[in-house]
């Protein structure tokens, strides 16, 4: 049994002082079924996060993070920064990365590898544009995604993965894919994963995310491929976000 995992991703919004009020909402909420909640605030944000929820049942989760330890990054953030900050899970290759701050299939893996090695756990993003939708490649593009990120990954390691398949052409938009083209994509990328690492393959967590909300969230929910959402817009708002949480 994969336990579900509701997660939000604040993308570049809140502040320090706005993320202490939100996660101030969020904490009242009642969390009524075993869903796994994550919360994903701006890296400046994460500070003020840490001790809010340390003890609450929401975990933290940043946006990206560099592969190196330290060094001349000018700019960027090290996993041993966000682990003391009481970070747990990491948001890697989402497709606003990949588009606008150069994030390829090869930083994503190496990002990955190295979450991995120190102790945090990748939620690792794949999915395809609105045109290579329409040329009918879609699994090619998430699965070769899938494997390019997961590439050096031990099978003891392939637990702590997560992985998000978020269709391009959904995130923001309002438009959703169908719960059966998710479930039916999100199975391919199982069984690319199966390819490699066998029964292993069962044990992995497949988001879905774009354009997931409190009125869609149950019928994704309820295919059997899907094990929980990635949520942007929705995961802001503390009366929609609960709604998704308790789908
Ligand atoms: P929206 O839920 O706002 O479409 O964003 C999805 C997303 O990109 C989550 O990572």
């Amino acid at each position: 049994m994969r336990r579900p995992m509701i997660a939000g991703n604040w993308k570049m919004n809140k502040t320090p002082a706005e993320t202490v009020a939100l996660l101030t909402e969020l904490k009242k909420i009642q969390i009524r079924n075993k869903a796994e909640v994550v919360v994903c605030p701006m890296t400046v944000s994460l500070f003020a996060a840490g001790p809010i929820l340390k003890g609450s049942d929401i975990r933290l989760g940043a946006q990206n993070v560099h592969f190196e330890d330290k060094g001349a990054f000018t700019g960027e953030a090290n996993v041993a920064s966000l682990k003391e900050l009481g970070v747990q899970y990491v948001i890697l290759g989402h497709s606003e990365r990949r588009q606008y701050f150069g994030e390829t299939d090869e930083t994503v893996n190496k990002k990955t590898l190295k979450c991995l090695e120190k102790g945090l756990k990748p939620i690792v993003c794949v999915g395809e544009s609105l045109a290579e939708k329409q040329k009918g490649i879609t699994n090619e593009v998430v699965c070769l995604q899938t494997k390019a990120a997961l590439c050096g990954v031990s099978r003891m390691q392939l637990e702590d993965v997560v992985i998000a398949y978020e269709p391009i052409w959904a995130i923001g938009t309002g438009m959703t894919a169908t719960a059966q083209d998710a479930n039916a994509t999100i199975g391919a990328i199982r069984r690319a994963i199966r390819e490699v690492y066998g029964d292993m393959a069962e044990k992995i967590r497949i988001l879905y995310g774009g354009s997931m909300n409190d009125k869609n969230a149950s019928e994704l929910m309820s295919q059997p491929e899907i094990d929980g959402g990635l949520i942007g817009g929705a995961s802001l708002i503390p009366e929609k976000f609960e709604k998704v949480i308790n789908y």
